[in-house]
């Protein structure tokens, strides 16, 4: 397995380039199953999970192509994907593919939508408490489908079709948000679902199902009004920027001190995070060039935090603010109210000499001095990026396995942080 070694201290100059969001390129891509036209995806980032996922839908059925890289382009300019879903052979995901990631559970929702009938394995992916997938299901018979669980699948029927409905989730989820939505898209009759998750990765896929020809209003915001159409076609949709990404480096840059700007990306993606940032002690500064993100000499400031469903703090970016508190003056406290299971990280961060204890759900973070380099293993996808931040700033070496998590969200990961001076480099497995 590979691995990757840090050599800490220096600080990060230059620009980094951000890349489409993962998290709103798997349901954009899983929403090509909604048409027989061909869906064409911009922007779409190279990362394992979007690789899974084209495994998946390939296993039904879809078509795809992907554009290889053009004349001018870099190491990190986004794929262009073509998607037809017009011959359908199979309605059904299997375990193999759907366990090892969650997000390809939403397949069941355009599958009903337009074939009536879905057989979806229960999920998996990153092992951070136990997700379960009742609110997404309930959604559905809300809508008219009749489910019955059998051997580890779901197996979902809509024989007369999805039926407009009023659907109000108890608690606010972006997975129920994103197959509520694209249900809803061919449903008889208007859905309106109350309640909804706001992030932006729910109103990108929205936009895009309206250039497919669905009537779509009010994502983004808690109440989402969708009047069902008979049918929809294809349309070409860039991928929105990626705010976890574009989080990451700006903390990576407040680890570490020195300038960045930040391509193609959005201040206001990140919203309640960029507030976080400047409380802490980093200039954040929108610029034609992009997002400056520059921290001087002086320290970093302890801040409290509570994730939230957005515009709150972002779970996704729990795990790189605490890695930046380990070397706050003072103490942090850090709540985690969205995942039960989200401090793995804590005694990685530990065996870099940071000082954490746990709290209920909460994390106590006593700023320390200086971080010495470790080995470390990365425990999934977001946690596994705070370990860099943490071996980014720590003295000496770091050696962190199991990066495969790494590559399943974090695009160039090494040439994008390499070209800003970090000491950076991927040891591949022999
Ligand atoms: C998505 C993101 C993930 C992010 C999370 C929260 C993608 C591909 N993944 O995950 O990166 O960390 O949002 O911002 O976009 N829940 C239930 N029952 C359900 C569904 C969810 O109890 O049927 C619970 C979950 O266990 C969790 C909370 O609701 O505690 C939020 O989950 P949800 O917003 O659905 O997260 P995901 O869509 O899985």
């Amino acid at each position: 397995m590979d691995r990757i070694r840090i050599k800490g201290g220096a600080p990060l100059h230059g620009t980094i380039p951000i890349s489409g969001a993962k998290n709103a390129a798997l349901p954009l891509m899983t929403a090509s199953l909604l048409t027989a036209d061909t869906l064409e995806l911009l922007n779409v980032p190279r990362l394992a999970d979007v690789a899974l996922l084209l495994r998946i839908l390939e296993n039904h059925g879809v078509d795809h192509s992907v554009a290889g890289k053009r004349p001018g382009h870099t190491v990190e300019t986004g794929q262009a994907i073509r998607l037809s879903a017009a011959s359908v052979i199979d309605t059904c995901a299997p375990y193999e593919l759907v366990s090892r990631m969650r997000a390809s559970f939403w397949v069941i929702a355009p599958l009903l939508a337009r074939f009536g009938e879905a057989c979806v394995s229960l999920p998996g992916g990153c092992a951070i408490g136990t997700r379960p997938v009742d609110l997404l299901l309930k959604a559905l018979e809300d809508m008219g489908v009749v489910i019955e669980i059998e051997g580890g699948y779901v197996k979902a029927k809509a024989p007369k079709g999805l039926q407009g409905a009023e659907i109000v989730f108890p608690k606010v989820t972006v997975s129920g948000t994103h197959v509520a939505l694209m249900a809803a898209t061919l449903a008889n009759g208007t859905t309106v679902i109350e309640n909804a998750a706001r992030e932006p990765e729910i109103a990108d896929l929205a936009e895009c199902l309206n250039k497919m020809g669905a009537k779509v209003s009010g994502a983004g915001t808690s109440r989402i009004v969708i009047d069902g159409v008979s049918r929809l076609h294809g349309t070409t949709h860039a991928v929105m920027p990626d705010r976890i990404e574009t989080g990451t480096y700006a903390m990576a840059v407040a680890m570490t001190g020195g300038d960045v700007v930040l391509e193609n990306t959005r201040p206001e993606i990140l919203d309640n995070a960029i507030e976080v940032l400047e409380q802490v002690g980093v200039d954040v500064k929108m610029t034609n060039e992009g997002l400056h993100i520059h921290r001087n000499g002086s320290g970093l400031s302890a801040v409290d935090i509570t994730t939230n469903p957005f515009p709150g703090f972002p779970t996704d970016l729990q795990a790189q603010f605490m890695a930046l508190m380990t070397r706050a003056k003072g103490t942090s406290r850090i709540r985690e109210t969205i995942f039960e299971n989200r401090f793995m990280h804590v005694q990685e961060l530990a065996r870099f000499g940071a000082q954490i204890r746990l709290d209920g759900d909460a994390a106590i973070v006593d700023g320390v001095e200086s971080l010495k380099g470790a080995p470390v293993m990365a425990t999934d996808l977001r946690a596994s990026v705070s370990l860099v931040i943490a071996g980014l700033a720590a003295e000496g070496e770091t050696e962190i396995h199991r990066v495969y998590h790494l590559d399943r969200g974090f695009e160039a990961l090494e040439a994008k942080l390499g070209r800003c001076g970090a000491e950076i480099e991927r040891i591949r497995a022999s």
